[in-house]
């Protein structure tokens, strides 16, 4: 690795930390395809022996997610899934799990259909309220895992609060950073012990990898995360690792672009007669509006809101037909690459959340999910403008 100083930029980290240049010159961070490494010895134990325990590839990106989150400790997973999976085999039967209402369907169904015959307990609250959490702890109350902001109706929970709640509980706190990736929002910095995320989305940034990324300070943690990434088989590929470091080095920039499009296409929406909802943290009519402002911070201290907008449109609206007249913007599930996609959390992501459930949370059939781009947003609008209005 280059060396970096205390004041070195974010983006400057993002293009050196991790990315060393070996003995062969070669400028970028070569690729090791190896499933094993060649010991010098019948006992010796070398850094690097069998690649699911990890290589050189993995190793350079590893220290390059620790610091995207400030971490001490950080491990990289096959998917965002893979990087839940792993938090919750943390626990054993017996200790208590509380979750934001509305997680990633995903998470929903690891925990209601596989995780809940495990003997951990599990109850899906709302952690935008403070008092329901304090009310819901229990003497076994081992983690509290926040989405926020959430998927796909853009609840913000208040990372500073819960982590005093936590912390005077002895309780560990994890928060799912996906939709404001590590350049929007810090969690550890504002009292997380575990910071996850889906690497598939803005980190990866070109909806060409699947993987996942868990971030730590605390050793004790870091041990058991080790024991259970190697355990479990959850590494990704040396392959998908390296299109991890290529991809981080725009991170900043993607990012930035992301998020000030959304902004601009959120405003358009809302002056829009057949949108009936517009849901973005960045207006100010959002319920947690002043809480974005205060805990979503790019690396330079400026509030941003994230690349995420959801939009309902009035019934009249087929939106299947809706679809069908827009060209850039691609039906397709995920979020956080540079083209945008629009989806349906409804019958998309959100399809195992059982139909009453989806109504109380808000989630309904003309409901849409934009994850916008880094096309010129004059583009995205006047799709949007066709698609919604002719
Ligand atoms: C917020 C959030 N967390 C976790 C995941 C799961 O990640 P992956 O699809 O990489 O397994 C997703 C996937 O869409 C997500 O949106």
């Amino acid at each position: 690795m280059s060396k970096t100083k205390n004041n070195t930029k974010f983006s400057t980290k993002t293009i050196h930390v991790g990315n060393k240049i070996d003995e062969t010159g070669a400028a970028v961070t070569p690729l090791h395809l190896t499933s094993t490494f060649r010991q010098p010895t019948f006992s010796s134990s070398e850094k690097f022996v069998y690649s699911r325990t990890g290589g050189p590839t993995i190793d350079a990106l590893e220290e390059n997610f620790a610091m995207l989150e400030d971490a001490k400790y950080s491990f990289a997973f096959a998917s965002g899934m893979a990087a839940m999976s792993a938090i919750f085999l943390m626990f054993k039967p017996g200790d208590h799990v509380l979750i934001s209402k509305n997680v990633y369907g995903g998470v929903f169904r690891l925990v209601t259909k596989v995780l809940n015959n495990n003997g951990v307990d599990f109850d899906f609250i709302d952690t935008t309220d403070l008092n329901v959490i304090k009310k819901t702890i229990r003497e076994s109350t081992k983690l509290i895992h926040l989405e926020t902001p959430s998927n796909p109706l853009l609840e913000i929970t208040d990372i500073l609060a819960v982590s005093k709640i936590c912390k005077s509980n002895k309780i560990l706190l994890s928060v799912d950073n996906t939709f404001m990736s590590p350049y929007g929002q810090k969690p550890l910095n504002l009292g997380a012990d575990i910071v996850m995320h889906s690497t598939t989305k803005y980190i990866g940034g070109h909806s060409d990898v699947l993987s996942g990324a868990l971030m730590v300070n605390d050793k004790k943690s870091a041990e058991k995360i080790t024991l259970i990434q190697n355990t479990s088989g959850a590494l990704p590929s040396p392959f998908d690792a390296w299109l991890l470091l290529r991809s981080i080095k725009t991170l900043s920039l993607r990012v930035e672009k992301h998020f000030s499009n959304t902004m601009k296409i959120a405003i358009w929406l809302k002056k829009q007669k057949k949108v009936t909802r517009v849901i973005y943290p960045g207006l100010k009519e959002h319920p947690q509006h002043s809480i974005a402002k205060k805990q979503q911070k790019n690396p330079n201290g400026n509030t941003v809101f994230g690349g995420i907008i959801s939009f309902e449109l009035e019934k009249s609206i087929n939106i299947n037909k809706f679809a069908k007249k827009l060209n850039f913007i691609t039906l397709a599930e995920s979020l956080g690459g540079v083209k945008t996609l629009i989806s349906c959390p409804y019958s998309m992501t959100h399809a195992s959340v059982p139909k009453k459930e989806k109504e109380t949370l808000g989630i309904t059939k003309n409901l849409l999910r934009l994850s916008v781009g880094i096309e010129n947003v004059d583009d995205l609008i006047s799709e949007l403008d066709l698609a919604i209005n002719h």
